[in-house]
This record gives C-alpha cells, sequence and structure tokens, in this order.
C-alpha cells in the first residue's frame, strides 16, 4: 500500500501540472471564443429553434400557463399538476437527460443511454403519480425514512441503510454552529445518490439478486465515504470555524493522507475546536481507509491523484484574497476548472469503474459550465464573505480591468462550445443545457427580485445588447424550462427544516409535561399504609421517561381537547400501572435486577416482600386513580376500567411467558407476541384510554391500536438493543441484564442486525398505520422516532 503511491510522494504536484496543463488548454480555447465572441451568434441560432418548443402562443397554453400552476416549491401539488397538464413526461425527461449527462457523464446522442433514461423516467414517473395522491401513504413516499427503508427492502439493503441513517445522523449532530447542518445532509446524500447512479449504471442487468445487493451495499457505502469531504473538507475550510493555526494543520493533515495513502495520527491539537477535529478525524479516517481499501490495483494510482487535484484546487481556489487586484485569468479560471471537473471524474474511481475516455472527456469539459451557474447564483453571499469566484472578482475590478473575461460571456461560451463542440450539436443536449441555462436565470430573478435580476444584467450582460434582448425575452417567456433535481433539492431542504423544528417542538413539549407528570405523581401520606407509600414513591421519584403518561397527555388535551385536570388521575393511573410492572420485573424471581431509574431496586433497598406489596399497592392505586375520573359520564369510565383490567392481565401473562422462554428458541411471532402483550399493550392504554374518554369513533381506534403496536414492538427491540449496545449510565439499569439471565430477546433470536431490521420493520409499520388517523400526528411520528434512535 505504502509503494503503491512512491510516484505521489515523490513530487505531489506532479499529477496537478499534467492536471493544469490540460485545463489551460481547455481554458485558452476558451478563451479565443469569448474574445471573438463566436458564441453570441451560435447562441442566438440555437435559441432560435430552441423556442419553440418553449414559447407558446396559442389560447389554451396560455390557460395551462395561468392561475392554475402551483407553486414549484408544494411539491405533490406540482407533481399533480404537472401529470393533469399532460407536462410530466417531457419535465421527467429533460430532468433524467441533464443528470446522465451531469452526473453520468453521458451523451444524449447514444441509443443506450435514451432507452436507459427512458426506463428511469417511467420508473420514477410510476413512483411519483402514486406518491401524490391523496390516500398516499409511507409505502410511496420516496424521501420519508420509512419510505426508504421500504425501497431497501426490495433491495435487500436494509443493514446498509440503517448503518447510512444512523451515521447521517451523528454527522448532523456534529456539524458545529456557522455551518448549516441541514445542507451538509443534503450534501452529502446527494453525493451518495450520484456514486449509486453511477453504480446502477456501471452494474448493468445481468447480476443475481445477491450480486446486486451487495454492488448497492458497497455504493452506498463509497458514497458516503467520499461525499463526507463535502461538509467536512471543503465546507469546513471554507466556514472560518477554524483558526489560521487549525486550518493550516487540518490542510496539511489532509494533503499528507492523500500523498500517503495513510491517515496520520491528530496529535496535539493546537486550537479549541479540538473535539470537533477529533470527531472528524476519527470520521474521515474510517471513510478514508474504506474507499482505499476497497480500490483496485487498476484504479488506485487514478484515484489518488484526482483525489490530490480535487484537493489541491480547492486549496488554491480557497486561498485567493479578494483584496489582491492582480489575478491572472488563468489563475482565476484553471483551478475552477480542475476543482470542478474533478469532484465528479473521481466517482468512477470511487467505485472502481474502468477507464471510460468518453465519460473522461465529457465531465472534464462539463465541470466548469455547472461551476458558472453556481457562482452567478451565490454571487453576493460569496461577496459578502470575500470569497473569490469569477462573479465576485469581476464585481470587484470590472472598472480597473478591461483585461477580465466577463463570466457571463465565458458562461455563455462554454454552452456553445459543450452543444458544439462536446456533444457534436446533438439537438437534446441543446435543448436540454438550454432549458437548463434559462431556468438558471429565472430562479435567481425570482429568488432576487426584478430590479436586482436587471442590474446584474446590466453590469453581465450589456456588452452584447442584441444577445442580451435574446435571452431576456426566454427568461420572461420561456416555459417547461424547470427541472426535477432542483425541485428535489428545495423539497429535501423544506422537510429536514420542518423536521428538525418539529423535533425541537417534541422535545420541548416532552420535557414540559415530564416536568408537571413529575409534580402530581408522588401519593400523599395516609396513615393506613404508610410505609409502603414511602416504597411507592421512591420508585415512582426514579428518573422515569413517563413516555406513557405523556402521550395520553399529548393526544387528550392537545388533539382531542379533553380538559387537563380532568386527564390527571388517569395520567397517574397509568405511571403507576407502568411502575408496577417495573418492580415485579426487577424482583428477583423475575430479572433480578439492581438498578432502576438511576438508582437501587425497590426490593434491594427495602426488601421483596415491601416490593411484593408495594407492586399490588401501586396497581390498586391506578384502579382508585380511574375510578375518580369524575368529570367523564360513568358509562364510560366503567369501559376504561374494563378495559384496564383486562390489559393488565394479558401484560402478566406476557411476563410469564417471557420468564418461561429463558434459553428457548423462540420464533419470531412468538417474540412478536409477547413483547406486544408485556410492553406494547401499555403504550396502547395510553392511546386507547384518553380515546375511549374522547369518544372518537372505532376506525380511529383501530388506526391507533395498530400504531401501538408496532411502536410498542418497536420500542421493546429497542430495549433488547440497548442491553447489548447501551450505556448503563444514560439507561439508569444495568445493561448485560438480558444476556446473565438467558433471556429470549430479539437480539438473542435475530442478532443485532435481524433485530435492528426487525425495529425498522415494525416503525415502518407504526408509521404507515399513523397515514390512517384524521389528526395531526406530527407528535407521534416524532415519538417513534424518537423510539428508534434514543439511548435511554
Ligand atoms: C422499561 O420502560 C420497560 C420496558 C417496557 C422495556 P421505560 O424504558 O419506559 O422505563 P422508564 O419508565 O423510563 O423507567
Ligand atoms: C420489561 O421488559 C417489560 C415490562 C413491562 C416490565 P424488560 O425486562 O426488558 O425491561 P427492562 O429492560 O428491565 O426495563
Ligand atoms: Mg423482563
Ligand atoms: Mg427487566
Ligand atoms: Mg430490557
Amino acid at each position: 500500500m505504502k509503494c503503491m503511491n512512491k510516484e505521489l510522494i515523490k513530487n505531489p504536484n506532479l499529477s496537478y501540472q499534467i492536471a493544469e496543463q490540460k485545463a489551460a488548454h481547455y481554458f485558452h480555447s476558451l478563451y479565443k471564443q469569448v474574445v471573438e465572441k463566436t458564441y453570441v451568434q451560435t447562441i442566438t441560432k440555437d435559441i432560435q429553434s430552441w423556442k419553440r418548443n418553449h414559447i407558446h402562443h396559442s389560447i389554451l397554453s396560455f390557460i395551462s400557463r395561468g392561475k392554475g400552476k402551483p407553486d414549484s416549491r408544494a411539491y405533490h401539488n406540482y407533481i399533480q399538476w404537472l401529470n393533469y397538464t399532460g407536462k410530466l413526461d417531457n419535465y421527467l425527461d429533460r430532468s433524467i437527460s441533464y443528470i446522465f449527462m451531469r452526473d453520468l457523464g453521458k451523451a444524449l446522442d447514444s441509443p443506450e443511454t435514451q432507452t436507459r433514461v427512458k426506463r428511469v423516467v417511467d420508473n420514477l414517473k410510476n413512483q411519483l403519480i402514486h406518491s401524490g395522491s391523496p390516500e398516499r401513504n409511507t409505502k410511496n413516499e420516496m424521501f420519508s425514512m420509512a419510505g426508504l427503508y421500504r425501497m431497501a427492502q426490495k433491495e435487500g439493503i436494509e443493514s446498509t441503510l440503517i448503518w447510512v441513517f444512523n451515521k447521517l445522523k451523528t454527522v448532523s449532530a456534529n456539524i458545529p454552529n456557522g455551518m448549516d447542518a441541514e445542507n451538509a445532509q443534503r450534501k452529502l446524500i446527494k453525493i451518495i445518490a450520484g456514486v449509486l447512479m453511477n453504480e446502477m449504471e456501471e452494474m448493468g442487468d445481468d447480476l443475481s439478486a445477491e450480486e446486486r445487493s451487495q454492488k448497492l451495499a458497497d455504493a452506498i457505502r463509497l458514497g458516503y465515504s467520499y461525499g463526507l469531504t463535502y461538509p467536512f473538507i471543503d465546507d469546513l475550510l471554507d466556514a472560518g470555524i477554524l483558526s489560521i493555526e487549525e486550518e493550516k494543520q487540518y490542510s496539511n493533515l489532509i494533503r499528507t493522507s492523500l500523498i500517503t495513502g495513510i491517515v496520520p495520527k491528530l496529535g496535539n491539537w493546537p486550537g479549541k475546536n479540538v473535539n470537533l477535529i477529533r470527531f472528524i478525524h476519527s470520521e474521515l479516517r474510517d471513510a478514508f481507509e474504506y474507499i482505499t481499501s476497497s480500490l483496485r490495483p487498476e484504479t488506485r494510482k487514478k484515484f489518488f491523484e484526482q483525489a490530490y487535484v480535487f484537493f489541491h484546487s480547492q486549496e488554491v481556489d480557497r486561498i485567493k484574497d479578494l483584496s489582491n487586484p492582480n489575478y491572472t485569468n488563468e489563475e482565476l479560471y484553471i483551478p475552477v476548472i480542475l476543482k470542478s471537473s474533478s469532484s465528479r471524474l473521481i466517482v468512477r474511481s470511487v467505485i472502481n469503474a474502468p477507464e471510460d475516455e468518453g465519460f473522461d472527456n465529457r465531465t472534464f469539459f462539463y465541470g466548469i459550465y455547472n461551476q458558472l451557474a453556481d457562482d452567478f447564483a451565490d454571487m453576493y453571499e460569496d461577496l459578502k464573505d470575500d470569497r473569490v469566484t469569477p462573479y465576485t472578482y469581476y464585481l470587484k475590478y470590472h472598472d480597473q480591468r478591461a483585461d477580465l473575461i466577463n463570466p457571463f460571456e465565458l458562461y455563455w461560451t462554454v454552452i456553445s462550445n459543450l452543444i458544439h463542440e462536446v456533444y457534436h450539436s446533438d439537438s437534446k443536449a441543446c435543448e436540454v443545457i438550454l432549458d437548463r441555462a434559462i431556468n438558471g436565470l429565472k430562479r435567481y430573478k425570482e429568488r432576487m427580485g426584478t430590479d436586482r435580476y436587471n442590474e446584474v444584467m446590466q453590469l453581465f450582460a450589456s456588452g452584447n445588447p442584441a444577445f442580451n434582448r435574446v435571452i431576456q425575452k426566454m427568461v420572461r417567456k420561456a416555459d417547461d424550462v424547470d427541472f426535477f433535481d432542483k425541485l428535489l433539492r428545495d423539497h429535501m431542504i423544506t422537510t429536514l427544516r420542518n423536521q428538525r423544528n418539529e423535533q425541537e417542538i417534541f422535545k420541548d413539549t416532552v420535557e414540559s409535561i415530564r416536568n408537571e407528570i413529575n409534580q402530581i405523581l408522588k401519593i400523599p401520606k395516609t396513615e393506613d399504609v404508610e410505609p409502603l407509600i414511602d416504597a411507592a414513591n421512591y420508585s415512582l421519584e426514579g428518573d422515569g421517561k413517563r413516555l406513557r403518561p405523556i402521550m395520553t397527555w399529548v393526544m387528550g388535551v392537545n388533539e382531542y381537547g379533553l380538559n387537563k385536570s380532568a386527564i390527571v388521575p388517569l395520567l397517574k393511573a397509568l405511571e403507576y400501572l407502568h411502575t408496577a410492572s417495573l418492580v415485579f420485573d426487577d424482583l428477583p424471581s423475575q430479572d433480578n435486577a439492581s438498578t432502576r431509574r438511576g438508582r437501587p431496586t425497590l426490593h434491594q433497598v427495602f426488601n421483596v416482600s415491601i416490593a411484593e406489596l408495594t407492586g399490588l399497592f401501586l396497581t390498586q392505586k391506578a384502579i382508585e386513580e380511574q375510578a375518580s375520573l369524575e368529570q367523564f359520564d360513568s358509562n364510560i369510565v366503567l369501559r376504561l376500567i374494563h378495559y384496564s383490567a383486562e390489559m393488565t392481565a394479558v401484560m402478566c401473562k406476557g411476563q410469564a411467558m417471557d420468564l418461561d422462554s429463558k434459553g428457548k428458541q423462540l420464533t419470531l411471532e412468538q417474540l412478536n407476541t409477547i413483547s406486544f402483550y408485556k410492553t406494547g399493550l401499555a403504550f396502547e392504554a395510553s392511546l386507547i384510554m384518553p380515546a375511549l374518554l374522547a369518544r372518537v369513533k372505532e376506525s380511529e381506534i383501530t388506526a391507533l391500536k395498530k400504531f401501538a403496536h408496532h411502536a410498542g414492538i418497536a420500542f421493546q427491540i429497542k430495549d433488547d438493543l440497548l442491553d447489548v449496545e447501551g450505556d448503563t449510565k444514560l439507561l439508569g439499569k444495568p445493561i448485560g441484564k438480558d444476556a446473565e439471565n438467558n433471556n429470549s430477546t430479539f437480539v438473542s433470536i435475530l442478532g443485532s442486525d435481524g433485530a435492528r431490521k426487525e425495529m425498522w420493520e415494525h416503525y415502518c409499520q407504526a408509521m404507515e398505520a399513523l397515514q390512517e388517523l384524521p389528526r395531526n400526528i406530527s407528535f407521534l411520528k416524532h415519538l417513534l422516532n424518537y423510539i428508534v434512535n434514543r439511548d435511554h
């Protein structure tokens, strides 16, 4: 491994110099075209024929363009609208064709590519029109966790998806303030998708199911490993979070890894971001080692060369100083050509795909097109942060530097060159690239407002008034130029942001209700049973999560509008029942546990008989509370008590079955039944009891039961997993207890990996049950997320 990189060690800049020469050559050919303005005539002509498909004069199209068009940010409605107006096929065709060009480096005039595009379009269309229908459910909701998990099941890659879910969660939790966590997540997902698409293109159709699963799983891991460099190298170095000293040390570390093929130890870290860097270092090291260990000898050299060019060109670009007035056009554009192309060229090496000269060439010429479009869109943010891009530099120095190329003119030159030189005047390539270019300007205008947009155009486009008129007319009038990947991007960011906000609300809700519940649980002392009251209060005072009464509260008060004080007895009853079950469960005759809720178990502090009697006392106390639900109709209260007694009996049966199963090879079905009895039922009760009091419809009760069934089992599976993988301090109860007792749990029967899959299966089913509820399901959705992600 070490000697493989000899060439790089000897002269790390050699690969860079070679790439630089190629980029310089490309740049000079573009330069010539800009100066001669050859693109003006070519593009004007292209637009003349392009606009036939995009400027509509008939009344009919006027109507279809008119008010019915939903805001393209309303993802589902927009797709439905496209479908309804017959525009969906074209929309998907242009979007997928574009992705085949940009991400897969294809030429659109090849018949195989056309067939592939068509296939992807048909599949996607099928997915989309189902997911947008009003009765949509998570099976079809592609971008929810449950939807993704369902897709992963079809491909047999569940474990990998669970792995990557966890990785994304950890990464987003570790994104420091000053960086955008949602965008980091979005970028990572985008890179993973890109690598996955390349793999799917590469692997063809005649693989066995196992081979296909393996390749897809590897691609996801490789995609994650490569994608990690985006937030943790480029974005981090851009964010200005590290001190100058730290930045230097950090980029040396990356450089050394790329040159030697080995990630150096972190050593002493000079700055205050030591914890952040420690996390990043360990994640990136794992990622780097995963990629490099899966490289084949043929791709190894190329990977390292491309990686070095990618990293170094970004460095060269980044350290430019906007206050330096002397950069040449070469200095401005060559790193841009290099970084934008190497970021995509490297993808094929990462998946060990064989050389493909066509791909390499097209991707090399394509990169700067994308980069210039992005830099255009971001120019004012970049300017605010003093970043040098072709646009910010031109904004600042165009008055005093007549020699500077106007980047907007270069952009059109690149487009003209791509269409006619790289894609040989292929009509499809021309169509898609012009769609994209006009769409970019339209989006910019929408985002910045007409005044600001006109100002920008005045500055960048006034050199060619006639050409500018043509372009502006298209920006005003052309239609059918929007793209699915942009829709997806907006949808993803909105969804990620909403989720984060909802999650904050969920956390706050849980915390404040938990505090209130903690206030009401304590049993006041009456002389009759004083010692048992002390014992009961001891168990109640511990650090319980109070999930069951919290569920009751949120559904009862927030959703059904029940009076808070009216249901206080119910809240107490549920926590008393649950606490009693824990007291029994911990007894030497059952699980024989020494700690519970962060303190010694009741039978240890008092004794076994007191513990038994306290358990009994608490269950009776629960009935006493239920019987004092005075503000409700007594028939309903009787029904509730009846339900409660039945439920408690089955819970006891579940505990008995659980204890009886020690050392037995249970079937999955038996496991599920036992966990539903011993754990799921208490969840059910917490949802059904307030629903009974609120007299909700039977159909809603059915959906709630289904949700509780699966959420409860998922909760128990997580509990079993935590018994193996958890942290005693966080849990407040000992780990390893199940193995010690030879208990039959999801982990002992299915293994950790199998248990996790089963948990996610129940997660999906619980989510699917939620879709049937005629309520705001935000709380239950986040409760479910919490259940599978919790660490205590
Ligand atoms: C533990 O329940 C018993 C199981 C059903 C696995 P919790 O994890 O809700 O326990 P507390 O109430 O927070 O202590
Ligand atoms: C307990 O399951 C279920 C009850 C409702 C008591 P466990 O035995 O796995 O619960 P812990 O891990 O002790 O909390
Ligand atoms: Mg137990
Ligand atoms: Mg136990
Ligand atoms: Mg347990």
